[in-house]
């Protein structure tokens, strides 16, 4: 009896188990009308967005980019890409008509702790960074004599800019907060730490990395309408016609274009598949009720909310035993990059998931039924971010009438990719990159196609540099 009774206690947790998987799963979906409408919503609230200051969640942001890259650009540059848990300096050969000749970068991390201290302290560990990435310059790649080195500064979070090479922070977005910095122009304040390192340099562009990404993409391939970042955060922008946003009071540019940067990663809709792990996450974050539709897509999150799944079957179904292993109640302790190797194991015995769960959590002795549900729930939290991105792209599309054949024949959509979380969760991206497909359909989907623009964001904004240095006119 004593047997029976293990036996029978066993398969009621498991029981559980499946029952919380069900219903997470449940929960999660996205099926193609979903999709449908929350692309639909997209385009409601990017219409809204353009039409006032304040208009949507969707801030849909003027960049005063009203010209992208022609591919005539030259000289040396240097860009700044800050945005990230990593940092990049990049000096940028430019050739005219060669394209980009040379380029050079050095990425450091940003300490954790300078991610939430004062804006001093950001700012003055960057330009020291930029500084001594400016002294092993070699004598091939060099400005002209008497001409200051320039520098398009890539700073990617929500900002309202007063020009190309000035904008005031909105708000901090994926971990920063730095309360000093909020509200300032921040090409001022690295300006200002810029010249505390005794530095001779113009900061001639500010850019959002999707406005980044999308000069560097359209540098490469003329047909790119829109980029779109998925790392960390996740956002996009596009190039919209001038006229179509009632917001802007400015001159009508030549190009009778403007590049928005949607900041798409503060969207919501009451169609967002949303879940009670999605609620807590949200609420234990350091911007709750913001970023919402981030929270669900980006590689700062998805590892996190497959924890605190896995944390409710420990608790309640007891998949680890009597006892909750302690590690697993640590917040963020999964990592999407460790999330990702799991659901990529092909291995038949898990062998990779098995060892994850040991490294990370401290689990030894996962059955092999466990270590399935594991992959099961990655399986679960990457479709639902891979299919609602797509949705997100397909919403931008259904915005420029990109999304049927009736455009012009022959006509192509390119959407500059970039981000590690495209780069290297190959699942995520077949995922999404089919439900493009299954959401234009076969007949259009030949037209549209997604490009992964490898640190377009950097090469971008030394292209923007260029293209607004402010030796042009002289
Ligand atoms: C966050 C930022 C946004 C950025 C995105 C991708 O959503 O707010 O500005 O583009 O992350 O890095």
């Amino acid at each position: 009896t004593v047997l029976i009774h293990r036996y029978v206690k066993k398969s009621k947790r498991w029981g559980k188990a499946k029952a919380i998987l069900k219903e997470f799963e449940e929960k999660c979906a996205t099926p193609t009308l979903k999709l449908k409408q929350v692309a639909d919503a997209m385009t409601v609230e990017m219409h809204a967005g353009l039409a006032s200051e304040g208009g949507s969640k969707l801030k849909m942001l003027i960049s005063f980019v009203d010209n992208l890259p022609t591919g005539n650009e030259e000289g040396l540059y240097y860009s700044l890409d800050l945005g990230g848990t990593n940092f990049r300096v990049l000096r940028v050969q430019l050739g005219g008509k060669d394209g980009v000749v040379n380029t050079e970068f050095t990425e450091v991390s940003i300490p954790a702790n300078l991610m939430v201290g004062t804006s001093n302290e950001l700012f003055d560990y960057i330009a020291s960074e930029l500084a001594k990435f400016v002294k092993e310059e070699n004598e091939d790649y060099k400005v002209p004599p008497g001409r200051k080195r320039e520098l398009g500064f890539t700073f990617s979070f929500p900002v309202m800019q007063t020009s190309i090479s000035s904008g005031n922070l909105i708000r901090w977005t994926k971990g920063f907060n730095i309360d000093d910095a909020v509200g300032q122009d921040v090409v001022a304040e690295l300006r200002s730490a810029i010249e505390r390192q005794g530095l001779d340099m113009h900061i001639t562009a500010l850019v959002n990395d999707t406005v980044g990404t999308l000069a560097g993409g359209r540098h490469k391939n003329k047909d790119v309408v829109a980029a779109v970042i998925l790392g960390t955060g996740t956002n996009a922008a596009y190039v919209e016609s001038a006229q179509a946003i009632p917001k802007w009071h400015g001159d009508l540019p030549k190009s009778r274009e403007m590049v928005i940067n949607m900041e798409w990663g503060n969207f919501r809709s009451s169609h967002l598949p949303l879940t009670e792990y999605d609620y807590a996450l949200d609420a234990e974050s350091l911007n709750p009720g913001e970023q919402i539709f981030e929270k669900i897509i980006s590689g700062m999150y998805l590892g996190e909310i497959v924890r605190r799944v896995l944390y409710k079957m420990a608790e309640e179904a007891l998949i680890f035993g009597e006892t909750v292993p302690p590690k697993l109640k640590v917040p963020s302790i999964l990592r999407t990059p460790d999330m990702s190797a799991m659901h990529h194991d092909s291995s038949a015995d898990l062998n990779v998931v098995k060892s994850k769960l040991k490294d990370i959590f401290e689990i030894s002795d996962t059955s092999l039924q466990v270590r399935k549900v594991v992959v099961e729930l990655c399986n679960i939290v990457a479709t639902r971010g891979a299919r609602l991105s797509a949705a997100g792209i397909f919403g931008i599309l259904k915005k420029l009438g990109r999304d049927t054949t009736s455009g012009s024949e022959g006509q192509k959509s390119v959407i500059a990719m970039d981000g590690g979380l495209y780069e290297h969760y190959t699942e995520y991206s077949k995922c999404l990159e089919n439900t493009l497909t299954e959401l234009v359909g076969e007949d259009v989907s030949g037209s549209i196609a997604v490009e992964h623009s490898n640190d377009g964001s950097g090469i971008g904004a030394a292209l923007l540099a260029a293209s607004h240095s402010h030796y042009l006119d002289a």
